[in-house]
């Protein structure tokens, strides 16, 4: 484990002349440049960092490899404890221990044993769906998005679990729902439509969970990768994973791009602020997809990277029920 962390910020303005030569020259030499693994690790498919502020842990998902994954900086220490299923996003609980979204619906999990507890399934009708990226708004409440695990039908929802353990549907039509993150004062919620490379922002009602339409909120290029998991920082700036595109983007809070950290793994799936000062981006990767011959060129793909992007984050809200 290291810890410091530093980053290689590449300013938007120059961001997309400036990436195309240095990202390719960091990634083809695997050097790694500023960027460090926290914890190396093998994930399939590492996803859904969160910061649990009590606890000073970071947790985060292998959803592929069925684990959870607990990390202490504090202690230096990193554990990890097997789960019966793919689980794609948790969020803390006010209370203590987790709320997890899981292939069979949304749980309670306890981070220590791995257990899971049912509360409700809406997709059980739906054998190729499994829930994927969530977290909570400032209600209280949990929202999680679900695909299907082959990446090809529609039938991806979003989901709202409310502490009284109800479950709504916000929107759905969506091959891989990705995302779900609120702005701050909660009356915005950002999506990533991955498969059509969009960022998409709903005005959103935290008090009763109505969503309102979508506007594009940011495009990617097909050489930028889709977008992945999101985090909103303390000035309302959106960060954006680029599964396929080695790297995180700051967005400012009305869609421009304003800057840029590379990670030297291809597939860079979501970020979270953490640490006690919210000051560290923790970011996940993946393993999942890399052909025998890239996993070799690549071979942190899966591992937790940590960075000073030199921006912060704000405690995120925990799950009410
Ligand atoms: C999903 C992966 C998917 C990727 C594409 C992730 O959130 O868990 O299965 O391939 O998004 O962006
Ligand atoms: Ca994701």
């Amino acid at each position: 484990m290291v810890a410091e962390a530093a980053s290689r910020w590449i300013d938007g303005k120059s961001a997309r002349s400036t990436r195309s030569v240095k990202a390719q020259q960091v990634m083809a030499s695997g050097q790694h440049d500023g960027v460090n693994v926290t914890v190396k690790a093998d994930a399939l498919l590492g996803e859904g960092p969160v910061w649990d502020g009590p606890t000073e842990t970071l947790y985060w998902l292998d959803i592929k490899g069925k684990y959870l994954h607990a990390l202490s900086p504090a202690r230096g220490k990193s554990t990890k404890v097997q789960l019966s299923t793919e689980v794609g996003a948790v969020a803390p609980r006010s209370g203590g221990g987790l709320v997890a979204a899981a292939r069979c619906g949304f749980c309670f999990l306890d981070p220590v044993t791995g257990n899971l507890t049912a509360i409700a399934d809406p997709e059980s009708h739906l054998p190729n769906n499994r829930f994927n990226d969530g977290s909570v708004d400032p209600s209280g409440s949990f929202v999680a998005g679900s695909m299907d695990d082959l990446e090809t039908a529609p039938s991806g929802t979003v989901y709202r679990l409310d502490p009284e353990g109800k479950v709504t549907v916000l929107f759905g039509g969506y091959v891989i729902c990705n995302g779900p993150v609120f702005s701050r004062d909660g009356r915005t919620l950002y999506f990533s439509d991955s498969v059509s490379r969009r960022i998409l922002s709903f005005p959103y009602d935290p008090a009763d969970g109505s969503v309102g339409d979508a506007s594009v909120f940011a495009r990617l290029m097909e050489a930028d990768g889709y977008p992945d998991g999101l985090t909103v920082d303390a000035d309302g700036g959106v960060w954006c994973a680029h599964w396929g595109g080695g790297r995180i983007t700051r967005f400012t809070a009305d869609g421009k791009v304003d800057g840029i950290v590379e990670i030297p793994v291809p597939h860079v799936t979501s970020c979270t602020f953490g640490g006690p000062d919210y000051r560290t981006l923790y970011v996940t990767t993946a393993r999942w997809g890399l052909a025998p011959g890239r996993l070799k060129q690549f071979p942190l793909s899966g591992s937790l990277f940590a960075v000073d992007v030199g921006v912060h984050g704000l405690p995120l809200p925990t799950f009410a029920g």
